[in-house]
């Protein structure tokens, strides 16, 4: 197992570049399947998650070519099987993602349904309660969902809950429908815009994406084409409330600031100084006092439940007391118990957090329980007095590509090594 050793007390300075969304390309490379024709997506961060999703997509018949340069090269000529096995859907949650693709494009799928995770149960009966609707029959047998659809037909969905995944999902298994699906109550998040764009440069005929209301014409088939991915604005953002926590001064440059605002709104709040000196880039200058903040987590375009583990990292070091509501997810506070092994004083009540601030938080041994939690962790280790080890970079490196350099270069004193290896790598 791999950890980061910190050692706390530098303020980051200088430049960084962020890189593609993960959440936006996971459903993209799953919607590649819907096509017997190349789809190149550009700017593809190398992450764990990405190499799982190559894995599945390769075990279904796809060819499949990564560049260096970050080109994803997908060929879904034709598919040699409609399964995707439990040993890399539990690796990944995303792999739902390939129900809507596999019964639009091939008429079957055979998924094994996704584990929970370290924040909540993560049940997916919008995903399934949508593609039925637009006629797949669905079964569940021995930990597996089987699913077959002749010809899915357009109708008319509302959701629940503005799902990322399930609008994703089922604007995907719509592509190819007979007529017309208007999903009602849809996610507004930058990436199903970025989803909707991928399709339609594909043949397909979306309007709506960003707001709450997705039209999808079904067409016969679809082409390949070619895309660039959008900034990551969740690394972004995370990149911001490093500035902020250590009192540094950060340029974020390959952003899309209109998908930071609520971010950039509450690190305002909390006293940090950010502008966008040029298209492309945010500068965050962080506060010499760190104002106790309140916030609650909101689907898009509220304050994103991605954000919550690193933004509370930042308010354990607020002058006052902050109350922090997760209203997503149901249990996306683990990374309180780890903050708390550094000084940090948090109280948490249900789906709310009371942070009261302290002067100092101590370097620890701590655990990374899951991606955004593991990023809190690190963020509290730049700021920390002494030396903070996080153990299982696993989950941290299914959505940073290149954590420990980015924030190197930034002059963070950061390093990656094996557990109970002797001194750490250098970056
Ligand atoms: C996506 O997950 C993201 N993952 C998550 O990012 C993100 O936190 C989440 O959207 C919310 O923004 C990807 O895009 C790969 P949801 P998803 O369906 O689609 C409940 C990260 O750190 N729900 O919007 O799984 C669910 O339990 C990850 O990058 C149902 O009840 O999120 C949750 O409480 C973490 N039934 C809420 O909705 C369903 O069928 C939001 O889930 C589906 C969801």
């Amino acid at each position: 197992m791999e950890q980061f050793v910190i050692h706390g007390g530098r303020r980051l300075s200088g430049t960084v570049t962020v890189s593609g969304s993960k959440n936006a390309v996971l459903p993209m490379m799953a919607a590649a399947v819907l096509s017997p024709e190349q789809c190149t997506l550009r700017g593809v961060p190398r992450l764990r998650d990405v190499a799982v999703m190559r894995e599945i997509l390769e075990r279904l018949g796809v060819q499949v070519a990564c560049h260096p340069d970050g080109t994803l090269e997908m060929w879904a000529r034709e598919l040699g099987t409609c399964e995707v096995r439990d040993e890399l859907s539990r690796q990944m949650r995303s792999s739902i993602f390939l129900m809507g693709p596999l019964l639009a494009r091939a008429g079957k799928v055979k998924v094994a349904y996704p584990g929970g995770c370290a924040i909540g149960p993560r049940p997916i009966d919008l995903h399934l309660r949508g593609l039925e609707a637009l006629g797949a029959r669905l079964r569940e047998r021995h930990g597996y969902i089987y699913g077959e659809a002749p010809r899915l037909r357009g109708q008319e969905i509302h959701l629940d809950f503005p799902s990322v995944g399930a609008t994703e999902n089922i604007m995907m298994a719509a592509v190819l429908a007979r007529g017309v699906t208007v999903i009602g109550n849809a996610a507004k998040e930058p990436e199903i815009v970025d989803l909707q764009n991928f399709l339609n440069a594909m043949g397909a005929r979306i309007t709506g994406a960003g707001t709450d209301v997705i039209h999808v014409e079904g067409v016969r088939e679809l082409g390949g084409c070619q895309h660039q991915v959008i900034p990551d604005r969740i690394e972004a953002g995370t990149m911001m409330a490093a500035a902020a926590i250590t009192g540094g001064e950060v340029l974020i440059s390959g952003v899309i600031p209109e998908h930071l605002e609520s971010v950039t709104a509450k690190l305002k709040e909390a006293g940090a100084a950010i502008s966008c000196p040029q298209p492309g880039q945010i500068l965050v200058r962080g506060p010499e006092r760190i104002l106790a903040t309140d916030f609650k987590t909101l689907p898009y375009p509220g304050f994103p439940t991605d954000m919550q583990p690193q933004v509370m990292a930042l308010m354990c070091l607020a002058e006052g007391t902050s109350v922090i509501t997760e209203t997503v997810f149901e249990n996306r506070f683990k990374h309180a118990d780890e903050l708390r092994r550094m000084g940090a004083q948090i109280k948490v009540e249900g789906r709310a957090a009371v942070v009261k601030g302290v002067p100092v938080v101590f370097g620890a041994l701590v655990e990374a329980t899951d991606l955004r939690s593991g990023a809190a962790l690190v963020l509290a280790g730049l700021a920390a007095e002494g030396v903070t080890t996080v153990e299982d970079t696993s989950h941290i490196d299914r959505g940073y590509e290149h954590l420990e350099a980015k924030l190197a270069g930034l002059g963070a004193h950061i390093e990656r090594s094996r557990a109970g290896s002797g001194p750490p790598t250098g970056v």
